[in-house]
Parts: structure tokens; C-alpha cells; sequence
């Protein structure tokens, strides 16, 4: 038996990587926020701006089915705007949950994942490797898990447990709606098609789907990635390849 523990599993991603691994046989554990719920075999909800609930969170996860073969982290936040107006609580809130709260729940599941020789997949973001303009707060969240992956690769590595990070450009989930909307200036459209601009393939532009982010998460839980530890996998059309 394999278990992913999976956190935002009721998100876009967090439920697309959720049902990736169910299809692929494995026993999913899904967290999200309190009064979420989602439809994976095992739900334990928790605020990951809670350290002492994410503890609590991945001791549970881990004795639900007695071990943990791979934690995605794919809880987040967006957050824009000018740096001269951003508040504390607003750095806050997007840092505690897409940086520290990911940090915690890793570090909680690392004895787990030493005893079941397995990995890490954090979801981070093309914002993770590159500034985003208007985007400080969100990006430096992201260039925190990306690099953190880096150094927690290093360091478990001589345990046989292996950290990876994806980074995909848009992808078309309630996040992405929700952006439009609450930073859209009254016109969600124009600002999706602002974000359709900044891609290589002109008018072929389109958003990715979440499943197409689950399956590159998949594979990297795989034994055929086993080579692959330390790396921040760009899933974002050439996006971030450079102008
Ligand atoms: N959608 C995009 O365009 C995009 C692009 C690149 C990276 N990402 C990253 O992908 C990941 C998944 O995002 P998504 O697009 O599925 O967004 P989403 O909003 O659909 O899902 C994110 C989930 O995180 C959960 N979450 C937020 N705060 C939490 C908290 N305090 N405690 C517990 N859970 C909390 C939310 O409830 C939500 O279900 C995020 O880390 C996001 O930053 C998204």
C-alpha cells in the first residue's frame, strides 16, 4: 500500500492530484481548511496558518493507514498588488500559508517519509523562479518553497527521501477565477487576457488544466523519477524560458 497525504485537496490542483493518485491505486489522505470537505478516502481538515493543527493534522494522516509514501503541498494563496499598500496581516496570511505552512507539514512528515523511503512534491510557481511584477509578497512565498526544496533535497537525501517542486504558469482553477475577480479592477477579462499575453504562443495561448499539473506531480512520486530530487519542474508553456 502507498498513501499521499495531500494538502488544498479541495482546490483546483490540491482535488485534480487527489484523484491522479487514487486512479493510480494509491490510499489518499486530503486536507484543506476547516468546513472544506473533498472526496478523498481519508479528510482531515486543517488551517495551515495553525502550526499546532498541521502537527496534529500529520500525525493523523500518517496513523490512518499506519504510513506516508509522499506529501504534495498543494495549498495556496494569491496575492497582488502595490508593495507600498501590502499590510502585515496580508504578508501574513500569503506567506504563512504558501511558505511556512508548507514548511511545517513537510518537516512533520519527514520521520514518516525516512521509514517509507519517500518523497516530496511541493506545488510552487512560475513566480517561484521568476518576478512576477505587482506579485512581491506571492513570489517571494514561492522563491521560498523553491529554494527550500533545494536545501531539503539536500538534506534528505542521504535518506532516501527525495523533494521536488513544480512550478506551473496559469492554470484554470477557482484561484485563477478568483484573481480575475478580486484584482480585475472591475474587468476580470481584461485581466486574463493580460496574463494570456505574457506567453510564447501568441493567439495558440491557452491556460493549463489542473490535471495537467497532477500528472507531471504523479510522475515525479514515481519510481521512475528516482534520479530526480532537488528540481523545480516548469509546467507553464515557456513562460518563465526567458523573452
Ligand atoms: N492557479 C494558478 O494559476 C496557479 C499557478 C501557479 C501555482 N499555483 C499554485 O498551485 C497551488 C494550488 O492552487 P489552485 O490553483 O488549485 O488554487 P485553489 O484556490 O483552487 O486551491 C488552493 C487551496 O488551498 C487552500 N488553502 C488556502 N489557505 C489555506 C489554509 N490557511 N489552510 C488550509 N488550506 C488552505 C484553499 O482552501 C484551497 O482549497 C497553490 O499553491 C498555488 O499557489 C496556482
Amino acid at each position: 500500500m502507498t498513501v499521499v497525504l495531500v494538502t488544498g485537496a479541495a482546490g483546483g490542483v490540491g482535488s485534480a492530484v487527489a484523484e491522479r493518485f487514487s486512479n493510480g491505486g494509491w490510499r489518499v489522505v486530503g486536507t484543506d481548511r476547516p468546513g472544506t470537505r473533498a472526496t478523498t478516502d481519508a479528510w482531515i481538515p486543517a488551517d495551515l496558518l495553525d502550526i499546532e493543527a498541521i502537527r496534529e493534522m500529520v500525525a493523523q494522516a500518517a496513523a490512518t493507514h499506519g504510513r506516508l509514501d509522499c506529501v504534495v503541498n498543494a495549498a495556496g494563496l494569491w496575492t497582488e498588488g502595490p508593495s507600498e499598500a501590502t499590510s502585515e496581516d496580508e504578508w501574513d496570511r500569503v506567506v504563512g500559508v504558501n511558505l511556512k505552512g508548507l514548511y511545517f507539514v513537510t518537516a512533520a512528515a519527514i520521520p514518516h517519509l525516512k521509514d517509507a523511503q519517500g518523497c516530496v512534491v511541493n506545488v510552487s510557481s512560475d513566480a517561484g523562479v521568476q518576478g512576477n511584477a505587482g506579485a512581491a509578497v506571492y513570489c517571494a512565498s514561492k522563491g521560498g518553497v523553491s529554494n527550500l526544496t533545494r536545501a531539503l533535497a539536500l538534506e534528505l537525501a542521504p535518506h532516501g527521501v527525495r523533494v521536488n517542486a513544480v512550478c506551473p504558469g496559469d492554470v484554470d482553477t477557482p484561484m485563477l477565477a478568483g484573481q480575475a475577480r478580486d484584482f480585475g479592477e472591475g474587468d476580470p477579462a481584461g485581466y486574463v487576457a493580460r496574463l494570456r499575453s505574457g506567453y510564447p504562443q501568441g493567439e495558440r495561448t491557452r491556460f493549463l488544466r489542473a490535471d495537467e499539473v497532477a500528472e507531471v506531480v504523479w510522475f515525479l512520486a514515481q519510481p521512475a523519477a528516482a534520479g530526480v530530487t532537488g528540481a523545480n519542474w516548469s509546467i507553464d508553456f515557456g513562460l518563465s524560458a526567458g523573452i
